[in-house]
């Protein structure tokens, strides 16, 4: 598959099937993350995989998004800030998007596997904090449920089954992409 087919046929999936993701398969996906670009080279990202019903069963108390208890793995993606304001002005933000970047590498990493992924960041961060022993330099940015699936399956979420493949447009690029100044729409369309 090329890489614009793996970027878009990558879609959330928040059904699992319930089968344990090897230790193998997690490294080649810790691997992704580990190789994102960040700014200075700093690396402000850590990660820990989670594989406890009952810990996780922690994570969501206010909104309970059921992929967060069954996911068969989550990787929690916390920003180590301290990396980046080693180089740069402190508070300087850079870290988000270093920690974002990363995060898609491992969302790709999921697909190319034959795995299924969410990213996901509404979640309780205190109960996470508290669960896993996060200590406070690092910032909880986001969690990535994943696990093997089957694309016809759906979870029930607030009345409402969200099935793992459905239709996500996307905004047309001559809204979103401009040539030479702001406003003037990019034309052409991908080979
Ligand atoms: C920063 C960010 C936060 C997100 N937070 C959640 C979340 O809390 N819960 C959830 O189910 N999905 C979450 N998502 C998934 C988005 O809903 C999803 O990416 C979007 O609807 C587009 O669908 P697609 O991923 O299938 O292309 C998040 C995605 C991103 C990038």
């Amino acid at each position: 598959m090329d890489l614009l087919d793996l970027i878009k046929t990558r879609s959330s999936i928040r059904t699992f099937v319930d089968k344990p993701v090897e230790d193998d398969k997690i490294a080649q996906i810790l691997e992704a993350g580990r190789w994102a670009p960040a700014g200075g080279n700093k690396q402000p990202w850590r990660f820990v995989v989670v594989r406890d019903k009952k810990k996780q069963a922690e994570f969501d108390p206010r909104f309970h998004q059921p992929w967060i208890l069954n996911a068969p793995a989550i990787i929690i993606v916390l920003a180590a800030p301290y990396d980046t304001w080693e180089k740069y002005d402190e508070l300087d933000q850079m870290y988000i998007q270093d920690v974002a970047t990363s995060t898609q590498n491992i969302l790709l990493m999921t697909h190319a596997l034959g795995l299924g992924a969410v990213w996901v960041t509404t979640f309780s961060r205190k109960a996470v904090r508290k669960t896993l022993g996060i200590p406070k330099e690092f910032f909880i940015q986001g969690l990535v449920c994943l696990g093997y699936y089957d694309k016809n399956a759906g979870t029930e979420y607030h009345g409402e089954i969200i099935p793992n493949k459905k239709d996500r447009p996307r905004r047309p690029l001559n809204e979103i992409a401009f040539n030479g100044e702001f406003g003037k729409p990019w034309t052409a369309t991908p080979e």
